[in-house]
């Protein structure tokens, strides 16, 4: 058996596109475009990547971007006060503040300082509580990326039994809280979980978030099961992976994403959705 791939490049096309006509749409309603801030501290290559791409969609959707680059020696207090400023400015509807940051900053204090109507990441402790809570508004935008592509498989997902393999805020908790919102059945396990091939036996739906290149083998899937692969890896060779054995797994799976081309793609197209979200839950105010 050789699993169906979910596409994610062609699924997040399909949502940046929908984005695109509503913030056309909500701009001829007499609104400004949705303005998006991504704010990167440092110089970490990859971060790099990811936030470049992120501004690229951001004006390709219809929306504005705007960049703030800060020296990996910003101190914390610099990385605040450029956060209320952004806070105070109604150009700005969205506030994405790509982490990891570095040790001189403490990430809680800056995903505290985000004002909640603005926070397109949903890190919130507000936005996390909502979600925890069942009335999201800004979710964690992988997770619910995750989600769309989980719905792609037209499997009805009641009743299934989901594994998700990470517990970090931004990947494994906010996903078991939308799998638990989809009426799975979740376990969320963890590098103190025992036995963790045999509770991965036991998915109908496996969520690999935990940064271990092609970590999870395709002998300890059940035959058929979703296998939904979070991780971004760089081999030595510099080739992408994830954090699932993918060779070994697209043998066993029903379906599978791949890296790259599988969830990367789709956490950006939320994003874009999530920045409109927030434009609009600012105006009801
Ligand atoms: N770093 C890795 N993933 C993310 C994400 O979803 N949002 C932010 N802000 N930083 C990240």
């Amino acid at each position: 058996m050789s699993a169906t791939i979910i596409d994610g490049r062609a699924v997040a096309q399909r949502v940046t596109e929908e984005v695109r006509i509503e913030v056309a749409e909500h701009v001829a309603a007499g609104h400004t475009a949705p303005g998006l801030a991504v704010v990167h501290v440092g110089d970490d290559a990859a971060s790099q990547i990811y936030v470049r791409n992120k501004r690229r969609t951001t004006e390709a959707a219809g929306m504005r971007s705007f960049a703030f680059d800060l020296p990996a020696s910003a101190s914390e207090a610099q990385l605040l006060a450029l956060i209320d400023r952004l806070n105070a400015d109604p150009a700005v509807n969205a506030i994405l503040v790509q982490l990891p940051l570095p040790k001189q900053i403490d990430a809680e204090h800056v995903i505290e300082r985000i004002d909640p109507k603005k926070d397109v990441d949903g890190f919130h402790p507000y936005n996390v509580g909502r979600l925890v809570l069942k009335m999201p508004v800004l979710r964690p935008c992988t997770p619910w990326g995750c989600m769309r592509l989980l719905r792609e498989t037209g499997v009805d997902l009641v009743g299934k039994h989901a594994v998700v393999i990470g517990q970090s805020n931004i990947v494994g908790r906010p996903m078991a809280m939308e799998l638990l919102m989809a009426r799975c059945t979740v376990t969320i396990c963890h590098s103190a979980t025992r036995d963790l091939p045999g509770l991965v036996r036991q998915a109908d739906i496996v969520v690999a978030g935990i940064g271990k290149p092609k970590f999870v083998q395709g002998a300890w899937l059940q035959p058929g099961a979703i296998v939904i692969d979070v991780g971004i890896n760089r081999l030595p060779d510099g080739k992408l992976c994830g954090d699932v054995d993918f060779d070994s797994a697209i043998e066993v799976a029903g379906w599978i994403t791949p890296v790259p081309g599988g969830v990367g793609p789709m956490t950006i197209a939320t994003l874009l959705a999530n920045a409109l979200c927030a434009a609009r839950w600012q105006q009801e105010a």
